[in-house]
């Protein structure tokens, strides 16, 4: 009877899942604070994809991890054509083809030396146009390489219409924008640090929303589908169930949710100590997101939850 009345459940198609890939390592690398979620090499990449799509899951979030020494000032490995993730997206494509919707994470933060999602000006701050200028050049290859959808989780003010115009201007018209936007300053990223072997220097508050504001979110959300975002997110998703149900509430374009590494981290470490019933609590979470609105749900958990389901 429950099953019967459930007003939401989940699908495997309604998952996603994020995907590390590191360069120059022959064996993947356990992320600590991540436990189950590794650094993928390339090869190990594709046969997380084909996995994923195995499984049912809709899409894959690429996050690319360049060798420590190529990672400066101006993120430069992020826009080579032979950048890692231009490889992993290059690779995935031609491992699953259109199986999956194949995504990519376009910020800086994985590829300059002092962790900052956009390039930096003489005072050491965020240079919002400047950065901007950067993420057209990083739509071009990522496009260049395959992806079907860019995720612009930078934060920087008028990144999807730069990033729009930088597609249509190069021929890659129907590639996607699933927008971050409503992405909060949060604690929640830090084992996300680990994973991309990031060492910010300061904090992202200059850039990211404030946690206790609901209404800038809205605001966010007008300007992101006035420069033509496909799609939107949420992110982080529990701690931000409220801001997901307003603008699923507010739109008619298809609503993310992120359940970021710390929400990830979470569960596992109680699980670990045996003070909360794994699989259950994971299945909750998830519902509880899509109850709050999201059509897609990024989770590392995707491939093993679109398998249960
Ligand atoms: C930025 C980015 C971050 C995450 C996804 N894209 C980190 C940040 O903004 O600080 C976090 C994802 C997670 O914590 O699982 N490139």
């Amino acid at each position: 009877m429950r099953r019967m009345v459930a007003e939401h459940r989940l699908h495997p198609a309604d998952l996603i899942l994020p995907a590390f890939v590191r360069e120059g390592i022959g064996e993947p690398v356990p992320i600590g604070a991540m436990p189950g979620v590794v650094q993928h090499t390339r090869d190990t990449l594709r046969k997380a994809a084909v996995e994923a799509v195995a499984a049912g899951v809709a899409g894959i979030m690429l996050f690319g991890v360049p060798l420590d020494e190529k990672k400066d000032a101006a993120g430069t490995a992020g826009t080579d054509p032979d950048g890692i993730l231009q490889q992993a997206i290059r690779d995935v494509r031609d491992e699953v083809g259109d199986d999956l919707v194949i995504m990519s994470d376009l910020c800086l933060d994985e590829y300059t030396d002092h962790g900052h999602c956009g390039v930096l000006d003489s005072e050491g701050r965020v240079d919002n146009d400047a950065t901007l200028e950067r993420y057209a050049e990083m739509a071009q290859v990522q496009a260049d390489a395959g992806v079907h959808v860019v995720g612009p989780s930078g934060m920087m003010d008028g990144q999807v219409g730069v990033i729009r115009d930088a597609l249509d201007q190069t021929g890659h018209e129907d590639v996607s924008i699933l927008a971050y936007t409503a992405k909060y300053s949060s604690a929640f990223y830090g084992p996300f640090r680990e994973a991309v072997g990031s060492s910010l220097q300061g904090d992202r508050k200059t850039y990211q929303q404030d946690p206790g504001n609901l209404r800038e979110s809205l605001r966010e959300l007008a300007l992101d589908l006035d420069e033509g975002a496909d799609m939107v997110m949420v992110k982080p998703a529990l701690p931000y169930l409220d801001v997901l149900a307003k603008i699923a509430d507010a739109v008619d374009v298809p609503v993310a949710a992120y359940q970021i590494s710390g929400e990830y981290a979470m569960i596992e470490a109680a699980a670990e100590k045996g003070w909360i019933d794994r699989d259950k609590a994971i299945m909750e979470a998830l519902t509880g997101i899509k109850r709050a609105g999201a059509n897609m749900i990024l989770t590392y958990w995707a491939t093993e939850v679109a398998r249960a389901l």
